[in-house]
């Protein structure tokens, strides 16, 4: 549906340049929900904005339905950028307009009659759950409620790609957790296509089936979102899911010189990471069972992405070296991913 290929962007300025984009290249399927990830500055904006050309490349191609929009006229630009529905951080709605003119926005130039207009806006209160608000001002408003009016203007052409630029970073967690499943509804619905701008981690994990991660301007990683939580591989990445778990907590209880969990010198701490049901294989206690040892859980933390079960746990084995080892072979073995987080008193 929407494709980037080795899209490059500067940004010139007296005496520096920003190189914002660095060979990009990016593929989202119709009716994928794709989220791009990434800390301020990493050029994520200068993405989005490069996606409905209101910043354009230096370099690369920007297809829409296999076409290179970066090629067309300025006016066939504005029929194809119809097709393409943007929404803020910010709202920006237009406050000295009610919420039925700022929906309505957008319709001017299609000349239709005021019934035309009226119905198609109470559709798109309808979809959004404002039927209520229509002739609320903005400032009447709380901050969900703005990105609604927001979401219905932006669906008003009918698009079939959605551009959403941190349009959850101003919502308190309740409010975001609304919009998203607003977004969602519209995905399922009328078939849309989500491009999706955060730095939160949970928003990617609440509804994107892709991801992307951005660090100066490159794409680090792209994966699924259940094999970026289970293997991220990148740096970036790492961090960006370890601010979903409390898993700093135990880091820093780890570091610490009171020796909080009792630990002794040679027990094994490592990071067990699964995908799927391990509860039902009770492998844990197989293993203590089998290789005489004992193996004790400091930490777990689970999640739900999609519909895999994901777990992490950090796990001490404590026992007879050649137990301990057998015990670790035995987890991999049963497809878990471990990694030993402290060896001999060393973390
Ligand atoms: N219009 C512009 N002029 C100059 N520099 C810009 C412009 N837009 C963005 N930048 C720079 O490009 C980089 C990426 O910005 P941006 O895409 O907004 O990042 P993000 O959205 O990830 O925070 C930043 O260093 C930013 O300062
Ligand atoms: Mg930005």
């Amino acid at each position: 549906m929407i494709k980037l290929v080795n899209v490059s962007k500067e940004f010139r300025q007296k005496n520096n340049s920003i190189l914002a984009l660095d060979n990009v290249n990016i593929n989202v399927s119709k009716g994928e929900i794709h989220g791009v990830i990434g800390y301020s500055g990493a050029g994520k904006s200068t993405l989005i904005r490069c996606i409905n050309l209101l910043e354009k490349p230096d370099k690369g191609q920007v297809l829409y339905k296999d076409e290179d929009i970066t090629r067309l006229k300025e006016s066939d630009l504005r029929q194809r950028r119809k097709k393409i529905g943007m929404i803020f951080q910010h709202f920006n709605l237009m406050p000295s307009r009610n919420v039925y003119e700022n929906i309505a926005y957008p319709l001017k130039k299609e000349r239709l009659s005021k019934e035309d207009e009226g119905r198609i806006i109470a559709e798109l209160l309808e979809i959004v759950e404002l039927e209520d608000k229509e002739l609320a001002y903005p400032s009447q408003l709380s901050g969900g409620q703005k990105q609604r009016v927001a979401i219905a203007r932006a669906l008003a052409n009918r698009p079939e790609v959605l551009l959403c630029d941190e349009a959850t970073s101003a919502l308190d967690p309740k409010t975001t957790k609304s919009i998203l499943r607003l977004l969602k509804k519209l995905r399922d619905e009328l078939d849309l296509t989500i491009i999706l701008i955060t730095h939160e981690m949970e928003v990617i994990k609440e509804i994107c089936h892709k991801v992307s991660i951005m660090e100066r301007g490159k794409i680090v990683e792209q994966s699924d979102v259940v094999s970026i939580f289970s293997n991220p591989r990148s740096e970036v990445t790492k961090e960006f899911i370890q601010t979903t778990s409390n898993k700093n907590k135990l880091d820093e209880i780890l570091s610490g010189s009171n020796n909080t969990f009792g630990l002794r010198n040679d027990d094994i701490l490592a990071r067990v990471q699964y995908v799927g049901d391990l509860a039902n294989e009770g492998i844990l206690s197989q293993a203590s069972r089998l290789f005489n040892i004992e193996i004790s859980v400091l930490f777990g933390n689970f999640d739900v992405i999609g519909n895999t079960p994901i777990g992490e746990l950090i796990v001490f084995f404590r026992g007879e070296e050649e137990g301990v080892k057998k015990g670790l072979d035995y987890f991999i073995q049963k497809g878990l991913k471990i990694e030993i987080i402290k060896r001999n008193g060393e973390i």
